[in-house]
């Protein structure tokens, strides 16, 4: 798949995933562009990218996918991949409770470098490792719960929860924009309806689709 925005597409989505070395992050790329999964993975050098199209709702959505380098020494030009970006999946090792204690770094990077409207979904991953497991489901759900964040635990090795991972931080950009652009056409309406008629507007319809996004908070699975 090439990196280009096809004319058949409605949106481009930019999306990074992040985390330490070694949770998964390429693996769980690999899986949901390519169905692929290997054991022996190098660590990522800086940055690499991948591309898939998804249906959400009636739109076809091309989602570009900056798949980070965990290690510090890669980590100079951060600020660039969160550019423009419009969600994140920030990922643990549940096998690894060093990459779980080390969310506060990475979510404190997530608050300095993006846009306060990046949809962040937190992710567990190796949940096919459950021997090994060091960090509880509980744990991972009351931290999603705290920072206002979608969680679910998916094992890139299994393809468990992987596709639903990325569609659900998707669907949710494709609402948080959907709200943007109709926040940003009902002001539009106010200021030209303001100016025409010199008084405050009174009522705004807003259609059936937006009511249900105000509705949707966020969804915590596993
Ligand atoms: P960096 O590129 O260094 O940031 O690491 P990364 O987060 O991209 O990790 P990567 O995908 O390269 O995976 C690291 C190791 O974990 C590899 O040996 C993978 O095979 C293994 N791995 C990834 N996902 C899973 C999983 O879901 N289950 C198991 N058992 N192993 C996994
Ligand atoms: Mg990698």
């Amino acid at each position: 798949m090439d990196g280009s925005f096809d004319e058949e597409c409605d949106y481009l989505f930019k999306t990074v995933l992040i985390g330490d070395s070694a949770v998964g992050k390429s693996n769980l790329l690999s899986r949901f562009a390519k169905d692929e999964f290997h054991l022996d993975s190098k660590p990522t050098i800086g940055v690499e990218f991948a591309y898939r199209t998804v249906k959400i709702s009636d739109k076809l959505i091309k989602v570009q996918i900056w798949d980070t380098a965990g290690q510090e020494r890669f980590r100079a030009i951060t600020s660039s991949y969160y550019r423009g970006a419009l969600g994140a999946l920030l990922v643990y090792d549940i096998t690894r409770r060093s990459t779980f204690e080390n969310l506060t770094k990475w979510l404190r990077e997530i608050r300095g470098f993006s846009n306060t409207d990046m949809v962040v979904v937190l992710l567990g991953n190796k949940s096919d490792l459950v021997h090994l497991r060091e960090v509880e489901i509980e744990e991972g759900q009351s931290l999603a719960k705290l920072e206002n964040l979608c969680f679910m635990e998916t094992s890139a090795r299994e393809n468990l929860n992987v596709e639903s991972a990325f569609l659900q931080m998707v669907t949710r950009i494709h609402e948080v924009s959907s709200q943007k652009i109709l926040e940003a056409k009902v002001a539009n309406g106010l200021e030209s309806k303001q100016i025409g008629e010199g008084k405050q507007i009174i009522k705004i319809d807003v259609d059936s689709e937006v009511s249900a996004t105000k509705q949707i908070s966020c969804c915590i699975q596993y």
